[in-house]
Order: C-alpha cells, then sequence, then structure tokens
C-alpha cells in the first residue's frame, strides 16, 4: 500500500464496543473510518455520527461489497468474530478481530485457511497486552531481566450477571458454556512474557454453581474455572476466569516468575505491582516497585503516546493496538499479535471446555501452524 494514500477503516459492531475506538483514530494521520456497520438502527446512526464516517450499513457483506475498504474492525459478539473476519480477509480486506478469535477449533481452521489464501493480514486486538505494566514486563523479559519465564498467573474476575442480560450474547457464549469461554485477556499477555513458547496441554475444573440467572436457570458456567496450561518448554501458567461471583472486579491480575525474576500485579486500585529483579533489587527479599525502574523499560509507545493512552479505553491497550494494526498495514509488516498468536491465545480456552466436560482430562492443544 501508498504509504500516501488514506487508509479506508470499516468498523462492524459500531453501537458496541467497535465504535468506542475514535479516540485512537483521531491521532492517526491519513486514516479515515469510512463506514459503519450494525443491525441496531438507532445505535448505528449515533455511531455514524460520533465516528464521522460517511457510510452506514445494516448488512455487513452489503458493506464489504459496496465500501471501498483497506480494512475492518470487528468489534461484534463472540460467535460472529470468526465469520466476518473470513468474510473480510476472501476480500483482501485487513481484519482487527475482538477477543477472542473464534468460538469453536473447526472455526479456528477456517480462519487459518482463509488468513493463508488471503493478501491482507489479520490482527487479533488483544488489548490487555498494551498496557502499560504488561508492556514493561515484555521489555523486561525481552532485555533478559527474569532469566527463563518458567511460571505464570492471570486472572479475570468481573462479575458481569447483570451485563447478561443486556448484551445477551454473553449469556450463551461466555456464561452459557463451561471452562474459559473468555481466556485471552489472561493468557495473551502470559504468552508475551514467554516468547517462543506455547500451551502444549490444558486441564480444567471448576468450583461448582452458586449463582442463577433472572429466569431461575443455573449458569452452565462454573463460577470460578482454573486452566493449568502445560508449556512446550516444560513450564506452567495458571489461568483464572470468574464472571459470576459476587465480588469487586479484578480483571488485570497476572504474576511471572522466571529464574532471576517475578512480578505480581496489583489485585485492587489501592495497591502496587511489585517487582523482583536479580540485577536490581537489593537483596533476595525486597520487592521493587518497577514504576522506579520503568524509565529503563517503557517501550516507545508508550513514550509518545502515553498521556492519551491513559485516558482511552482498558489501560491504553484500545489506543495502542490500533496503532499497531495501522502500523502493520502501512509497512507490510506482520501484526503483534497475528493469526497464529491469535490462535495461541485463543485454542487452550476452546480445548479447556472439552477438558472440563472430562472430568479435568489433561488434553492435547493443537498447533495452527500444523494446520
Ligand atoms: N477487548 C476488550 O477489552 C473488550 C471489552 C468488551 C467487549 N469485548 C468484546 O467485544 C465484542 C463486543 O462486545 P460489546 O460489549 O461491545 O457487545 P455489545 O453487544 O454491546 O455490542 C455488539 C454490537 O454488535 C452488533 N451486532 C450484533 N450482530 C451483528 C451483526 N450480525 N452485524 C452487525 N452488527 C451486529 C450489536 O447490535 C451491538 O451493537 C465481544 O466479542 C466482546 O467479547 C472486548
Amino acid at each position: 500500500m501508498s504509504a500516501l494514500r488514506a487508509i479506508n477503516v470499516g468498523i462492524v459492531g459500531a453501537a458496541g464496543r467497535g465504535g468506542r475506538l475514535r479516540q485512537a483514530f483521531e491521532l492517526l494521520d491519513r486514516v479515515r473510518i469510512t463506514a459503519v456497520c450494525d443491525i441496531d438502527a438507532e445505535g448505528l446512526e449515533r455511531a455514524r455520527r460520533e465516528l464521522g464516517a460517511a457510510e452506514s450499513y445494516l448488512d455487513y457483506d452489503k458493506m464489504l461489497e459496496r465500501s471501498e475498504l483497506d480494512a475492518v474492525i470487528v468489534g461484534t459478539p463472540m460467535p460472529l468474530h470468526a465469520p466476518q473476519a473470513i468474510a473480510a480477509l476472501e476480500r483482501g480486506v485487513h481484519v482487527l478481530s475482538e477477543v477472542p478469535a473464534g468460538v469453536s477449533i473447526e472455526e479456528c481452521r477456517c480462519l487459518v485457511q482463509a488468513c493463508r489464501g488471503s493478501r491482507a493480514s489479520y490482527m487479533l486486538g488483544e488489548n490487555v497486552t498494551y498496557t502499560r505494566p504488561n508492556m514493561i514486563v515484555t521489555e523486561m523479559v525481552r532485555r533478559g531481566e527474569f532469566g527463563t519465564p518458567y511460571y505464570a498467573e492471570g486472572e479475570y474476575v468481573h462479575e458481569l450477571k447483570g451485563l447478561n442480560e443486556v448484551t445477551k450474547w454473553r449469556r450463551r457464549w461466555q456464561t452459557g458454556i463451561n471452562g474459559v469461554t473468555y481466556g485471552t485477556h489472561s493468557l495473551g499477555p502470559i504468552l508475551q512474557w514467554m516468547p517462543g513458547d506455547r500451551v502444549v496441554s490444558v486441564c480444567c475444573a471448576g468450583s461448582g454453581h452458586h449463582y442463577r440467572d433472572p429466569r431461575g436457570d443455573e449458569y452452565e458456567n462454573e463460577d470460578s474455572c482454573v486452566m493449568l496450561c502445560r508449556m512446550r518448554s516444560g513450564g506452567l501458567v495458571k489461568i483464572r476466569v470468574d464472571m459470576l461471583s459476587d465480588r469487586p472486579h479484578s480483571m488485570m491480575n497476572f504474576q511471572l516468575q522466571g529464574t532471576d525474576g517475578c512480578y505480581e500485579s496489583r489485585r485492587a486500585p489501592a495497591q502496587r505491582d511489585r517487582i523482583w529483579l536479580r540485577s536490581r533489587s537489593p537483596d533476595a527479599n525486597t520487592w521493587l516497585d518497577p514504576e522506579e525502574v520503568a524509565e529503563s523499560f517503557l517501550p516507545e509507545a508508550w513514550r509518545i503516546h502515553g498521556e492519551l493512552a491513559r485516558t482511552a479505553g482498558h489501560g491504553g491497550g484500545d489506543l495502542l493496538e490500533i496503532l499497531d494494526f495501522v502500523d502493520a498495514i502501512r509497512s507490510g509488516t506482520p501484526p503483534r499479535i497475528g493469526i497464529h498468536e491469535a490462535m495461541d491465545m485463543t485454542i487452550p480456552g476452546l480445548i479447556s471446555q472439552q477438558s472440563i466436560a472430562a472430568d479435568g482430562r489433561w488434553l492435547p492443544v493443537p498447533d495452527s501452524r500444523e494446520w
């Protein structure tokens, strides 16, 4: 693509989360939101006005057919991510998809095939990998500060029983299936902290059922589901997803252990993240505040856009993922979270659903690179 030509972007699911990405686009030169699409006519018109789009569509296929798009942002409910991404890729339109990449192994396979056959690129919008603390840890790992990372924990604890009734697809696809249905926010950053590694097998168990929906039905998802992930390197990762338990939200809990360093994120707003690095901590038992050493490890994106990113959604992730996506399109380089990274983040959760149904049996996780 010529560096000078504007990039035309369409947003599907624009009346929901897809429309909340305006701030990022305002930063970008020669990128315009050309078209918006949603099946909710009222919300669509509001999104069109707010995003300044020239065109609006109630039908996604029509948007792809009629609008001259270079890229599409898929911000629709979970079961639409893969089919809508595939439809765009088949037309040579770049895709930035909401998480997870798909809701079944079969559609993940189809998505991988579509990427192989397309000149366009695919990126998963795993925005939690872009938060300031998570990117600082990624940079520390890259520079060897953790030695060999071998154990990590990630937790997504977000009570959404009320939201289930407003965005009804959640009741089916997030709390209507047992196992880890929404695990990429927790596994995604951890995979970036174990570069080159991937999950080769998982087992999953749950804490039982203690809540009912407003119709009196038990949620199919157990309240807390824990997935253990065996890494190819032999390392271990523990992921907990809980969307039902009554308690304050805590969606970005992380721990990382390496041979030379250890990181524990804060669990509540009043707390601080803490880190121990053999190379920098005064002794074996003294934690550091990562901010004390942040200057040396702050990635360029946070240096340049930090102020704005802080005011954008999801700890800056919403802004920085779009900047990365557009950079990848402009430069023709692979996106940071391309199709196989997206599969590495998505497939373990799908296999965990089979494991929990098989009484927590360890099951192999397919490698999309072999598909
Ligand atoms: N990355 C994050 O931090 C984050 C945060 C929230 C939600 N999400 C993900 O984003 C997606 C959307 O979540 P949300 O909370 O905005 O949901 P939502 O229900 O509020 O919005 C989805 C929108 O898609 C529209 N839609 C449904 N079917 C459509 C179709 N066939 N064609 C066009 N539009 C259609 C709906 O009318 C709605 O406006 C979900 O997959 C969710 O998991 C990610």
